[in-house]
Order: structure tokens, then C-alpha cells, then sequence
């Protein structure tokens, strides 16, 4: 059976091992640096095995070195947000938390594609990046599916209609200024713009890019974690199955989009390596500079961990 290892056995990163594991992926081991917790989790996961009727191994400890041999490494320790906070009001805390990831699956899992999921999601993926020293097609971060989720489940609801046959596109920096697509957002090929009006598309594309906000606030503590370890979880299947599969990350760009230096959401083709290719959409000049601008926003964290680093 493969293995795919998760760094933080928090929401996030037991809700994508429960995920991977009743699927039946890959046996999952789950890393957390308290002690019990990881080991409980997984033991009571295991436990669901006999009922759901799957055999994958689930384990789980605060040795790091449980991580050798994953195939592939999902980075989901640090902190999430509290209400009133803003993805980047954690970047102080979580960027220490995200080198000691990377340097961990440098060591024991330096074969691993690593997907990170925790935020500010395209600041931490260019530490964890760093931090490992690899390839940067073999580091790539989960937003883009779960925001292009977050507007598919918006579409379904005002239109009534299964959201299997919605696909939606969202670009740009996990942040505030995350650029949903409405042209390349279709219900069966239909572009939702032929289905609804303009204001409805604007209101839904602001509900979707307040989408993790309006959770945080409704949960009281915490941000979400059912629908971000479902889309973590599908990104391990694509490099497990070498699926190739087009789908909205957060990926190294050299140009793509007149942007370069900096990991931001753009739609990826993701299999064994990691990010074989970027797909360049021939974007109008309106989504070309909301792109620009939620890219400046990742140029400006990446600069303050440097600036942290060298204080
Ligand atoms: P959580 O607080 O439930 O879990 C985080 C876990 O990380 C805790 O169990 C903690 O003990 C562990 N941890 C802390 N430092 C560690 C270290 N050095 N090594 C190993 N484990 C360590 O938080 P949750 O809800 O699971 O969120 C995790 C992260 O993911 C947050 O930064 C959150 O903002 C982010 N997130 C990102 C999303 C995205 O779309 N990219 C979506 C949802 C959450
Ligand atoms: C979310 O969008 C908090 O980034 C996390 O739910």
C-alpha cells in the first residue's frame, strides 16, 4: 500500500487522513508534535475500518520519524485563524512551523511530492519550498480547489441544480483578493454568466472570497477543515494516480501570467511529480490585473518572512 504522511493532526490534517484512508488511497501516518493525540486519532479512525469496511493502516505519533517513506507529504500544522483575523495575520506565527515541516521532509521523506495547506497558504508553501531544498514542481498548496469548491456549492444553491455538474475556476493568492472566474465557471459547459445576472455572479463571487471568513466567524474558534481536507485529499490522489488532473494550486511561476518569483493559485496539472504543467487561460484585462494584484499580496508576505529571517 502507498503512504502518504500528514504534518499535523489538527482539523485539517485528521479530516484528510480520515478521508484518504476511508477511500482507501493509501495507508496515512499522521505527525503532530503533541505527544497522544495523533496516536489517538489514528487508533480511532482505524477503528472505523470494521464498520465502512476498509483495511488501510492509519498511525499516528509526535516522532517525526514516522514520515519515512510517504510518497507524498500533506503540511497542515500551524495555526488557523480566530474571528476578525486575516490569513496573513498568521504568517509570524505559522512561518516557523512551515521550515520545521520542510526541513523534516527533507529528512525523512526526500522523495515526497509535499502538498501545504496551511496559511497564509501560498507564503508557507514557498517556506516549506525553501525549507526542503526541493524542486519547487514537487512543492505545491491547496486553496484553488477548495475556493473553486467554495463557488461551485454557491452556484448549486442559487441555481438549485446538483453540484456535480458545476465547475468553477478560482485563482490568485488564498486571500482576500482571490480572483474567481465567472466565465470559467459552467453548469454542464454553460458559463454561469448565461444563467444568472451580474449582480448575482458579483454576489457570489464575494461570498466565495469571504468563504473561509464567514466559517471562522460562524464556528467561533477555528477556520474550516471538512471541505480543505476533502481538497487536500484529492490533490494526494491526483500524484498518487498520476491522474494528471487540471486543477486551480498554488505553483511556482516563472512567467506564467507576467508573473514570476512567487507561488500563487493558477490552474496546474498535477501528477506524480507534482506540477507537470501550468495552463495559461487567455485571461481579459480586468482578471488579468485582479490576478496581478492578489500576486502582489504573495510577493509582500514572501518579503516579510525574509525580512523576519534576516532580523
Ligand atoms: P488545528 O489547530 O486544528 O491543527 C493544527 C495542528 O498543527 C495542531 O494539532 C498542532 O499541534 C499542530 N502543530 C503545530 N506546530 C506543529 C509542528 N511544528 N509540527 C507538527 N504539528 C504541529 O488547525 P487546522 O484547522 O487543522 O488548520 C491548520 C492550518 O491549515 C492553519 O494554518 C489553517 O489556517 C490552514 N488552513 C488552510 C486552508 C487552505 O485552504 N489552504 C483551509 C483550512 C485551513
Ligand atoms: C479557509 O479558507 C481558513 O484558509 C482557510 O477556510
Amino acid at each position: 500500500m502507498r503512504k502518504v504522511g500528514i504534518i499535523g493532526g489538527g482539523n485539517v490534517g485528521a479530516t484528510c487522513a480520515y478521508q484518504l484512508a476511508s477511500r482507501g488511497t493509501a495507508d496515512v501516518t499522521l505527525y503532530d508534535i503533541l505527544e497522544g493525540v495523533p496516536a489517538g486519532k489514528a487508533l480511532d479512525m482505524t477503528q472505523v475500518g470494521p464498520i465502512f469496511g476498509f483495511d488501510g493502516r492509519i498511525t499516528g505519533s509526535h516522532d517525526v520519524s514516522i514520515l519515512a517513506g510517504s510518497e507524498v507529504v500533506v503540511v497542515t500544522a500551524g495555526f488557523p485563524r480566530k474571528p476578525g483575523m486575516d490569513r496573513m495575520d498568521l504568517l509570524r506565527k505559522n512561518a516557523d512551523i512551515a521550515q520545521s515541516a520542510g526541513e523534516a521532509i527533507a529528512r525523512h521523506a526526500p522523495d515526497a511530492v509535499v502538498i501545504t495547506v496551511t496559511n497564509p497558504l501560498d507564503v508557507m508553501t514557498w517556506v516549506v519550498q525553501q525549507a526542503t531544498g526541493f524542486a519547487p514542481e514537487r512543492v505545491v498548496g491547496m486553496a484553488g480547489v477548495l475556493d473553486s469548491a467554495r463557488l461551485s456549492a454557491f452556484i448549486g444553491m442559487e441555481l438549485g441544480c446538483s453540484p456535480k455538474d458545476i465547475c468553477a475556476m478560482v485563482l490568485g493568492g488564498h486571500g482576500d483578493t482571490m480572483v474567481p472566474l465567472p466565465r470559467f465557471s459552467t453548469v454542464n459547459g454553460v458559463p454561469i454568466t448565461e444563467l444568472m445576472s451580474a449582480e448575482r455572479v458579483q454576489a457570489l463571487s464575494d461570498r466565495t472570497r469571504n468563504g473561509g471568513a464567514e466559517i471562522v466567524k460562524l464556528l467561533g474558534t477555528g477556520s474550516a477543515y471538512y471541505a480543505p481536507g476533502a481538497a487536500a485529499a484529492i490533490m494526494v490522489e491526483a500524484v498518487l494516480n498520476d491522474s494528471d488532473r487540471l486543477l486551480p494550486a498554488s505553483a511556482w511561476l516563472t512567467g506564467q501570467y507576467g508573473l514570476k518569483g512567487m507561488y500563487c493559485g493558477v490552474p496546474v496539472h498535477l501528477g506524480k511529480g507534482g506540477v507537470s504543467r501550468i495552463l495559461e487561460l487567455d485571461l481579459n484585462d480586468a482578471e488579468k490585473a485582479a490576478l496581478a494584484a492578489s500576486a502582489g499580496t504573495v510577493t509582500k508576505g514572501i518579503a516579510e518572512v525574509q525580512a523576519l529571517a534576516s532580523a
